[in-house]
């Protein structure tokens, strides 16, 4: 991203609630857009600056962008959202969970949708979201890499869902693509057991869609940029946009709506 044509740099999320932005960086060069959890010292743990970021990043994301890659710092992908949550003091400006349990329950889920915010708009069909995964991926880190599109993985990563072990629920938009990725009765192994998922498991149950060593990691989600890049522009936003529906659909409908795509093609190509 020598030459990136956006840059944005968020403060760290310790700094408060007038500079917060939890350490989120985001470059853009053309077509491709990065974001990169910047707090390896504290393995990128997440903080609500952290989804206030990536919800604002998605909010201003330049239309030509059609990749957006997800990576992380340092040894670990992300450890989750910080431990700070759960002690008295909480996270500086950001509160605690105590201070959300004290708060009306309409004002706390409010601030768990603005938070889902930031991971929603990773599935629009104009672009394609990649997470680039690599050490621990833990609990909002794993909902992170769940909410891309794809996930290329290293060879030591770890995922585990360990909310059900603290006496939480996963809210960060994972539910769903976890069982859709590895089916109702994995996902519950997966989250009742909060147990780590490792890359070759990952592989197999389709949670990953390539493992690499990790010093691949980099090159590996590089090449499959490319190759996304590769096809037309148009017929990829209207194909994710048939392939993301296709679940709810019948065949029927299915086919009627692969049809009414196709005749919008055609008249773009050929008209
Ligand atoms: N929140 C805040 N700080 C964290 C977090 C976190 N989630 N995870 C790691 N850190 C900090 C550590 O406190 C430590 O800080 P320090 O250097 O100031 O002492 C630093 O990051 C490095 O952590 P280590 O544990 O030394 O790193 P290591 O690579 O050995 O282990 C691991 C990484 C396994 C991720 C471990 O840090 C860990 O278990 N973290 C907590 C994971 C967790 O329970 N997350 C919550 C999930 S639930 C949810 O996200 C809703």
């Amino acid at each position: 991203m020598a030459e990136a044509q956006a840059r944005q740099r968020g403060g760290n999320a310790d700094d408060g609630p007038a500079t917060a932005e939890g350490a989120v960086r985001f470059e853009v060069d053309g077509e491709i857009a990065a974001i990169t959890l910047a707090r390896p010292d504290k393995r990128n743990a997440q903080t609500f600056a952290t989804w206030s970021a990536l919800a604002r990043i998605g909010e201003s994301l330049p239309e030509q962008v059609r990749v957006v890659v997800v990576k992380g710092e340092g040894p670990s992908f992300s450890a989750g959202i910080d431990l700070r949550m759960f002690t008295s003091e909480g996270v500086p400006g950001q509160g605690s969970f105590s201070s959300a349990a004290a708060s009306e329950d309409a004002g706390f889920e409010q601030r768990i949708r603005q938070a889902q915010a930031g991971f929603l708009w990773l599935r629009r069909p104009e672009i394609v979201s990649i997470a680039a995964v690599q050490g621990h991926a833990i609990g909002a880190g794993f909902q992170l890499a769940l909410a891309c599109d794809l996930r290329i993985v290293a060879d030591d990563v770890s995922f585990c869902m360990k909310e059900p072990a603290l006496g939480l629920v996963p809210d960060l938009t994972g539910t769903k693509p976890l069982v859709e990725l590895v089916g109702l009765a994995k996902a519950i192994d997966i989250c009742l057991t909060a147990r780590t998922v490792h890359a070759d498991e990952a592989m197999r149950i389709g949670l990953a869609e390539q493992v690499v060593a990790r010093s691949d990691l980099d090159q590996a989600v590089r090449e499959k940029v490319t190759a996304l890049l590769s096809t037309n522009r148009d017929a990829a936003v209207a194909t994710k946009r048939l392939l993301q529906g296709a679940r709810a659909r019948s065949l029927e409908e299915q086919s009627r709506a692969e049809g009414i795509e196709q005749a919008a093609r055609i008249k773009a190509l050929f008209g």
